[in-house]
């Protein structure tokens, strides 16, 4: 017998930041619940989907009264009745009760809270966990993941104007070893900054606070990290997010840190001494997220030698991917799921990069919950790659842990994506 979508409950709760956020549940018919949260961005494209927030004095205006309004009055009349198997149908219906581009008048946040609970009610009414009910059969792999160690830009108050400097443990062999890996570099390059008179607590994400006199110093100091806790870079890249949307006014990239700024060809030879100065096999939103021809000239010169994705140039939507694959622009793309509103459409970018044989990071927000169903989107889908922030703060481990009990619950038949979940070809960041 089909079960019917029969109630639709929202509540505020709160985030990583003490800010609040949305919760959904969606109980079905046969009494089963399946729950969503809704993540919350700092640096975000203005071509995102809208976290619907009252403004006002309260709470810093960052209240959510509205969002949950709209899912009471708006989202649970248009999905209560509907069979949870046809998921698909369910996400249509939501996509349809706001058709625009930024989902300004429901609200991003509304929407994917929601899609995120119809989802893990389908896995529970199947008695299957979400990653498992996702895959249906076909081959998984444990993700590589991306981790923070120094936060910067819109985290850490622009300490630094790079946003994050993070490592990829690609020369693991497991999901498990790669934890190992990156314990062993954070916790170095922790002890280097207390060396250093340098340690002054963490992040938003959960990385060193980053006390550095230049962006560069970051990039030293991670790098001797890496080497100190006894790894070598085709071990143990780097990776960095640029975040470029955030310091680019008046068309120059302007650096608070080093009070200079750039134009784009200028800003890209910057990029192109750190890329051959230190071992980094990829790169984030290297120019602003209206740079087009920043973009097309960076991949241009680094394409066939590290992963360039698109973040805010990307926002998770499908037809950017395409244009940006035509016009030579990004090899990457992030896949942050409230950035453009519901699972289906998050999908959907996925399998457009998959067409161009594109590198997928599943991606965290830096304002996150202990809800781990990022890391079941990135195995269940088979993305290759996941990135959610640091290595402390329990919002940021919750997902962690959730992927080592999935690599142990697949057993003889787990796979760590390792290198094999970047793009091909890239340089050896051994040799760099
Ligand atoms: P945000 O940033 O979640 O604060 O928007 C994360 C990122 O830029 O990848
Ligand atoms: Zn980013």
């Amino acid at each position: 017998m089909a079960h019917l979508v029969q109630a639709v409950h929202a509540r505020r709760i709160w985030d990583s930041r003490g800010r609040p956020t949305v919760e959904v549940e969606v109980g079905l018919s046969n009494g089963v619940v399946g729950r969503g949260v809704a993540p919350a961005g700092a640096s975000r494209g203005s071509r995102e989907a809208v976290d619907l927030r009252d403004g006002g004095e309260s709470l810093g205006g960052m209240d959510v009264q509205k969002a949950l309004h709209n899912i009471r009055a708006h989202i649970a009349p248009a999905i209560r009745g509907m069979p949870i198997a046809d998921r698909l149908s369910i996400d249509q219906r939501l996509m349809a009760l706001d058709p625009s581009a930024t989902r300004h008048e429901i609200g991003g946040n509304a929407l994917i809270a929601t899609s995120f609970a119809v989802l893990d009610a389908a896995a529970r009414d199947a008695s299957l966990p979400i990653w498992k009910y996702l895959s249906a059969g076909a081959e998984v792999r444990l993700p590589l993941p991306e981790i923070q160690i120094f936060g910067g830009g819109a985290h850490a108050g622009r300490r630094v104007d790079i946003q994050d400097f993070l490592v990829m443990p690609v020369g693991a062999q497991s999901f498990d070893e790669a934890m190992v890996m990156t314990a062993e570099v954070y916790r170095t390059a922790g002890q280097l900054m207390q060396e250093q008179g340098r340690r002054a607590g963490v992040a938003d994400e959960g990385g060193w606070w980053p006390d550095f006199d230049s962006n560069e110093q970051a990039l030293e100091m991670l790098a001797r990290a890496i080497t100190r806790a006894g790894y070598r870079f085709d071990q143990v890249a780097i990776s960095l997010d640029i975040a470029a949307s955030e310091f680019r006014h008046g068309g120059f990239y302007q650096l608070g840190l080093e009070g200079r700024r750039y134009t784009t060809d200028e800003w890209i030879e910057v990029l192109s001494g750190w890329i051959d100065r230190y071992p980094i096999l990829s790169i984030e939103d290297p120019v602003a997220e209206d740079d087009t021809p920043g973009m097309q000239a960076f991949t241009q010169r680094w394409g066939d030698h590290i992963q360039i994705v698109g973040d805010d140039y990307l926002v998770t939507r499908a037809e950017l991917v395409n244009a940006a694959a035509e016009q030579g622009a990004c090899n990457a793309v992030l896949l942050k799921p409230n950035q453009v509103g519901t699972i289906s459409e998050t999908f959907s970018a996925m399998q457009a990069a998959n067409r161009f044989g594109w590198g997928k990071v599943v991606s965290a927000r830096s304002g996150e919950t202990e809800d781990v169903m990022i890391v079941h989107l990135a195995i269940g889908w088979n993305a290759g790659q996941l990135k959610v922030g640091s290595f402390a703060r329990s919002e940021r481990m919750a997902k962690w842990n959730e992927a080592l009990r999935i690599e142990e619950a697949l057993g003889a038949h787990a796979v760590y994506a390792g290198r094999s979940g970047l793009p091909g070809c890239l340089r050896n960041p051994g040799q760099a």
